[in-house]
C-alpha cells in the first residue's frame, strides 16, 4: 500500500512510524510512505501556511492554496484522500478494515486552529481519532496508519492474528498471561493452563464479554432474538 501525508511536521509522522511493526513492514515494502509538505508550495518570501481567521477569533488557520497545491502533488485517480479533523467520522476497527483495502491513501493533516474549510471538499472522507483536541492530524495520522498497516496482509508475522482480536467480533479480547505461571503471588487463571482447548475458549469467551460489559457497555450487544427467546421460555 502507498501512503502519503500533506503535513508541515513530516517528521511527527515518519519517526513514530519506523519502528517497531511498521517500521519493519516499510523496510519489507509493504508499506511506502511518503511526505509533502505545503510550506514547498508557497510563493513569498516567509513561506506563510496560515493566517488570521476570518470574524475574528484565536489562533492561525492553515491557507487553502498551500495545501491544494501538496495535494494536488501526490493525488492519483485511486487515491482515498482522508482528512484529519476532531469534527470527522470516529475512526474505528471497521473504518481500517475498510481503509486497508485502498491502494492508495493520502492524509490531510491540519495544524493550529485547522485548515480553511473550503479544502474539506477535496476530502473523499474526515475522520476524527477521538473526542478530543490533538495539536493536529499528526498523531491521528500515525494512529491511523498503525492499525491500516498491520492489517496488510504480511505484515504480522502469524496470519490469524488480527482474526480474534478485540474489536473485531465486536467484543474486547480477553486478558493474556505469559510465563511464570506464578509472579509475584499472582497466578494464571487454571483454565489457561489445563490445556483444555474447549475450556480456555469457555474461559476466554465468558471473560471477553465481562470485560466489555464492564469498561464498554456500548460495544456489547443485545442477544439474539432467538436467544432472547429461549431465555423467556
Ligand atoms: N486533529 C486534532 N484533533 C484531532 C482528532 N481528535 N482526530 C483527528 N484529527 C485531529
Amino acid at each position: 500500500m502507498r501512503v502519503d501525508a500533506v503535513t508541515l511536521f513530516p517528521g511527527m509522522i515518519d519517526a513514530p512510524l519506523s519502528e517497531s511493526i511498521v517500521g519493519r513492514a516499510r523496510a519489507e515494502g509493504f508499506l511506502e510512505l511518503g511526505f509533502v509538505n505545503p510550506r514547498d508550495f508557497t510563493e513569498d518570501r516567509h513561506r506563510t501556511v496560515d493566517d488570521k481567521p476570518y470574524g475574528g477569533g484565536t489562533g492561525m488557520v492553515m491557507m487553502a492554496e498551500p495545501v491544494y497545491r501538496a495535494l494536488k502533488k501526490v493525488r492519483k485517480k485511486n487515491s482515498f484522500v482522508i482528512l484529519l479533523t476532531p469534527k470527522g467520522r470516529k475512526f474505528d476497527q471497521a473504518a481500517a478494515l475498510e481503509l486497508a483495502k485502498k491502494k492508495h491513501l493520502v492524509f490531510i493533516c491540519g495544524h493550529y486552529e485547522g485548515i480553511d474549510e473550503r479544502v474539506t471538499p477535496l476530502a473523499d472522507l474526515q475522520l476524527s481519532i477521538g473526542d478530543y483536541v490533538l495539536t493536529g492530524g499528526e498523531p491521528a495520522a500515525v494512529a491511523v496508519i498503525d492499525a491500516v498497516t498491520r492489517l496488510i496482509p504480511g505484515v504480522l508475522r502469524k496470519g490469524d492474528a488480527t482474526v480474534n482480536e478485540t474489536f473485531t467480533d465486536g467484543l474486547l479480547e480477553a486478558p493474556h498471561y505469559t510465563r511464570p505461571a506464578v509472579w509475584r503471588g499472582s497466578e494464571v487463571p487454571a483454565a489457561l493452563v489445563s490445556g483444555n482447548h474447549k475450556l480456555i475458549a469457555e474461559w476466554r469467551g465468558k471473560q471477553a464479554a465481562e470485560l466489555t460489559g464492564k469498561h464498554r457497555p456500548d460495544l456489547a450487544r443485545p442477544p439474539k432474538p432467538a436467544a432472547a427467546k429461549k431465555k423467556g421460555k
